[in-house]
């Protein structure tokens, strides 16, 4: 990791500073069960929500210069709302919007129900929730700051491999809601969709999962379905990056009404899963050019090396194929750095389809169009992996900035 141009990655933190804290919650779970064993074995559907909260680590805090759910670790399950505005929306239905969803968001991430909740006991039991609220293009239409919307949050020009299905399109508003349990998760979803309406209307849900269960399971690495080892290389979170990620941390000002927050890019790639399986492991290896197994460069021992581009091998070929995915996604430039945060996705197939599998690929930065646009032109011009995987979705969003105590989400923008 030393030396390594992108500073320490996340995992490796995770491993150390963060360890800590899984090991505690790993240890409270051991206590739970040993005093279990002693006791009669009979369990309450209540145990859960009798207990109370498990410790700070299970609940994040709401309130502050920016949200939840950029720089903190993924959680393993996710969902991502896509919502509209209703027609002849105005700034005051933006403004009352984010007022219902900075009080039920508080009240969630908690571990409290919202006031209008119908099973608060789905609330109440703390799983390190996270609700980031970002906006699309249409919200600063819809609240006459047209003129002053960043130039980045328009849709990504078209690119070559892109085949869009209609389900998932661009939309006014995106929810953001991780946690470590799917029950969470659900529950947060419904109650702001219901929350929202009629100010904002449903359009889409795309869910997905990651590991590890970082609780139970603290230092292990995400694997996709390919079952790639997934987020190695990424700009540390400890500050030093600010500026390729939040907005107004670098020397250009922050957009109107926008500091403090950031940018959420999200595609959705399906994975063919069938072909992949026909794809033998070397070649699986040579198109992503890492191990399987660990993760690491095609020509270095550990995940953390950095990858020798000029290597050959016996016959003067390339060992790091120079169509490989990691090749082509390396910065050629210093501000194409992104934040990954993406999340596998494995929905029923369709009648007579084996799999519907792929990523969520997200990911944050202060500016898509400097940062982000520059490697997926790249990916899309020569990739070993677009063999497999289709964008079948794609979306721009800015993140809002937190909310201050006695503030609404979106409160400066909206002023
Ligand atoms: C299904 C689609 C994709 C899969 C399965 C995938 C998988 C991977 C894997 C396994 C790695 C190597 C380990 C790591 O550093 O995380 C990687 C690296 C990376 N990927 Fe992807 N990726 C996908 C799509 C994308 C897209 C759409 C982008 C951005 C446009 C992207 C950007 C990157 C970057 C920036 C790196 C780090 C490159 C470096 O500096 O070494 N990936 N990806």
């Amino acid at each position: 990791m030393d030396g390594n141009p992108n500073g320490p990655n996340r995992r490796a933190l995770l491993r150390t500073g963060l360890l800590a804290g899984g090991v505690g919650i790993g240890a409270g779970v051991a206590g739970v069960a040993a005093t279990r064993r002693d006791e009669p074995a009979i369990t309450h559907a209540s145990d859960g929500v009798m207990a109370g909260p498990v410790g700070d680590a299970a609940v994040l805090p709401f309130r502050g210069p920016r949200q939840r759910g950029v720089t903190d670790e993924p959680q393993p399950f996710a969902a991502f709302v896509g919502l509209d505005l209703p027609k002849g929306a105005t700034r005051e239905t933006c403004r009352r919007l984010l007022h219902v969803w900075t009080d039920d968001i508080e009240r969630l991430m908690g571990a409290r129900a919202p006031l209008t909740d119908l099973e608060p006991e789905l609330a109440s039991v703390p799983s390190r929730l996270s609700v980031t609220v970002a906006v699309g293009p249409g919200f600063h239409d819809a609240a006459g700051l047209s003129r002053v919307r960043p130039a980045w949050l328009a849709p990504l020009p078209r690119f070559s491999i892109d085949r869009f299905e209609p389900d998932w399109p661009q939309t006014d508003l995106l929810l953001q809601i991780r946690a470590d349990s799917p029950v969470a998760v659900a529950h947060a979803q419904r109650r702001l969709v219901v929350g929202a309406e009629p100010l904002a209307e449903l359009r889409w849900v795309q869910r997905g999962f990651r590991e590890p269960l970082t609780a139970s399971r603290p230092g292990l690495p995400f694997r996709n379905q390919f079952g790639q080892v997934d987020g190695t290389v990424q700009p540390a979170t400890d500050g030093a990056n600010d500026s390729l990620i939040w907005l107004g941390a670098g020397q250009e000002p922050a957009p109107h009404g926008l500091e403090n927050g950031s940018s959420l890019v999200i595609r959705r790639i399906a994975m063919d899963m069938e072909s992949w399986d026909r794809v033998d492991r070397l070649s699986r290896e040579n198109a992503v050019g890492r191990r399987l197994d660990s993760g690491a460069p095609l020509t270095g021992r550990v995940e953390t090396d950095l990858p020798d581009l000029g290597a050959t091998d016996e016959l003067g070929f390339p060992v790091i194929d120079a169509a490989s995915h990691v090749r082509r996604a390396m910065p050629a430039a210093p501000q194409e750095r992104i934040l990954r945060a993406p999340y596998s996705f494995d929905d029923a197939p369709e009648p007579g389809r084996r799999t519907n599998t792929g990523l969520l690929f997200v990911a944050f930065q202060a500016d898509p169009v400097r940062q982000f646009v520059p490697i997926q032109a790249r990916l899309a011009e020569a990739d070993l992996m677009n063999i497999w995987t289709t964008p079948v979705a794609s979306g721009v969003y800015a993140v809002l900035p937190g909310a201050q105590p006695g503030e609404d989400l979106g409160a400066v923008l909206l002023a």
